[in-house]
């Protein structure tokens, strides 16, 4: 029989108070960000610009981005948003722009535009993309949405794209061509200058995915760090995607795309001039557009400024430092390809350290790192917040990987069992399949009760080991006869 719906809206309302309250409560069981601990998501500096933010999102959190012309306050903030960005990145005055809601927004525009313009163009009906290994998973998903065929382009030792391979799969369906600065897994900027050679030598399109590094790469080279070129100064990078609600530290739901020239922009847009509620215009995804994630993003940019933003890179890139000779300094740990901006990863180059038990280890001593997977890795994000903390991680990770060198067990254990078997399980497909239908049963309106959070145990992430569970229960019947 079905099971009853619990129906969480209450017959009558609450007072305004007593909400909030329950609001405040929820909060309890969240990851604690404030103390420097949480080590992705989150990109949290003090109570003070939290509490602007806020009083920031408030001022427009009702007012609509939808239709530039009604709220001239909205599009202002995004004309000098995307203005501001043009300036760090090194754009002209053609260069021009969207506000989207974050990265993934952004990116998927950019694989609409180029398919489009390439039909237009060039009549491409089997329209593929060149993305490297490492490009960010929202261009696999871009992919899929838009039915535009990956070509993927392995790695060279250095994690950077074999341009030797990528020049082999440039082909009359190619319609773009993507690097990253930095790419997410390892914090490697992809060659953008040789990248930009290639597009240039066949007019093919290339955009640079500076979700992560976009409002912080700037910085550090106003800082008088070395970083190649990876923007605008490039000729032939064509767009650029860069999040403020990572590295501009402004509210969520902030990032920006841009192109070079409005030529490209166009592709971008959505028009339709017959739909019975009138004439329509759209500049990227959204119908509706959160007005105060735009004021929030502006107000950010002014309440640092270029000085601000260099105090909080200058901040950054010395945690990052710091936290690479300290893993540097680990015997059995190295710090993986050539990271140069606020993250990177590190693995085990000791078949007696497993990596993932360490991993447990760190989550066990309350702190939140992310796993990588092909080639086995934890992962850090690093803000400015985290200057603080870097001692104290450095001695925990210290302490984690001792006591996984003691205890060799552990690497079968919780998380690292469940890790290091999914990595080497041979039926990708079959692992999509069945994570694809946990993840489905989550969204039931009779609420699984977040099944994620449920059956938690060290590895931080269920799913996984139900996919897991799954996997290994049925080649047990297998190897069993069964
Ligand atoms: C390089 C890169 N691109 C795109 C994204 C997607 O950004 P968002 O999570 O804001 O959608 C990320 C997120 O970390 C990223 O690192």
């Amino acid at each position: 029989m079905d099971k009853p719906l619990h129906k969480a809206m209450p017959e009558i309302g609450q007072s305004g108070p007593e909400v909030v309250r329950q609001l405040d409560s929820f909060k309890e069981h969240d990851p604690n960000y404030k103390d420097g601990r949480v080590w992705s998501l989150v990109y949290y500096l003090d109570e003070d610009h939290s509490a602007f933010l806020k009083e920031a999102y408030h001022k427009f959190a009702c007012e609509n981005g939808l239709n530039p012309t009604a709220f001239k306050s909205l599009k202002r903030f995004e004309t000098e948003v995307i203005s501001a960005t043009a300036d760090i990145l090194n754009g002209t005055k053609d260069v021009c722009g969207v506000v989207t809601s974050g990265g993934t927004e952004s990116c998927l525009m950019a694989v609409k535009t180029y398919r489009d313009m390439a039909r237009d163009k060039r009549r491409v009906k089997y329209p593929e993309m060149i993305i490297p290994e490492t490009a960010h998973v929202a261009w696999f998903k871009a992919s899929e949405y838009f039915g535009v065929k990956i070509r993927l382009v392995p790695l060279l030792e250095d994690l950077t794209p074999n341009l030797k391979k990528l020049k082999r799969m440039i082909n009359r369906n190619t319609v773009m061509i993507l690097g990253s600065a930095p790419e997410y897994p390892h914090g490697t900027i992809d060659p953008i200058e040789a990248m930009g050679e290639l597009a240039q030598k066949y007019k093919i399109p290339l955009h640079v995915d500076a979700c992560v590094g976009g409002f912080i790469l700037p910085f550090m080279e106003m800082n008088g760090e070395h970083i190649p070129l990876w923007d605008y100064r490039v000729p032939g990078v064509t767009s650029i995607s860069a999040d403020i609600h990572k590295f501009g530290y402004a509210a969520k739901g902030a990032s920006t795309i841009t192109y070079r020239n409005l030529d490209y922009l166009k592709y971008q847009m959505f028009v339709y001039q017959d739909w019975p509620g009138g004439v329509f215009a759209s500049s990227a995804l959204l119908g509706t557009r959160p007005g105060g994630a735009y004021a929030a993003a502006w107000g950010v940019l002014q309440y640092f400024g270029k000085a601000g933003y260099r105090t909080l890179a200058r901040d950054t890139l010395e945690a990052v430092k710091r936290l690479k000779a300290g893993v540097e300094k680990i015997p059995e740990l190295e710090v993986m390809g050539n990271p140069v901006g606020p993250l990177f990863a590190y693995k085990s180059i000791s078949p007696d350290l497993n990596i993932f038990a360490v991993g447990d280890q760190m989550d066990g001593m309350g702190w939140q790192v992310n796993r990588n997977q092909f080639p086995s890795g934890l992962h850090a994000m690093v803000t400015a917040q985290h200057l603080k903390v870097v001692d104290q991680y450095l001695e925990d990770l210290n302490t984690a990987v001792a006591t996984v060198k003691a205890n060799p067990e552990l690497a079968g254990q919780g998380g690292a069992a469940t890790y290091g078997m999914l990595a080497h399980v041979p039926l990708r497909g079959m692992v999509k399949k069945k994570v694809l239908e946990m993840y489905a049963e989550q969204y039931r309106a009779g609420g699984s009760e977040l099944d994620l959070a449920g059956e938690s145990d060290s590895s931080g992430s269920p799913l996984v080991d139900k996919a897991l569970a799954w996997w290994v229960a049925r080649q047990t019947r297998k190897s069993s006869g069964g």
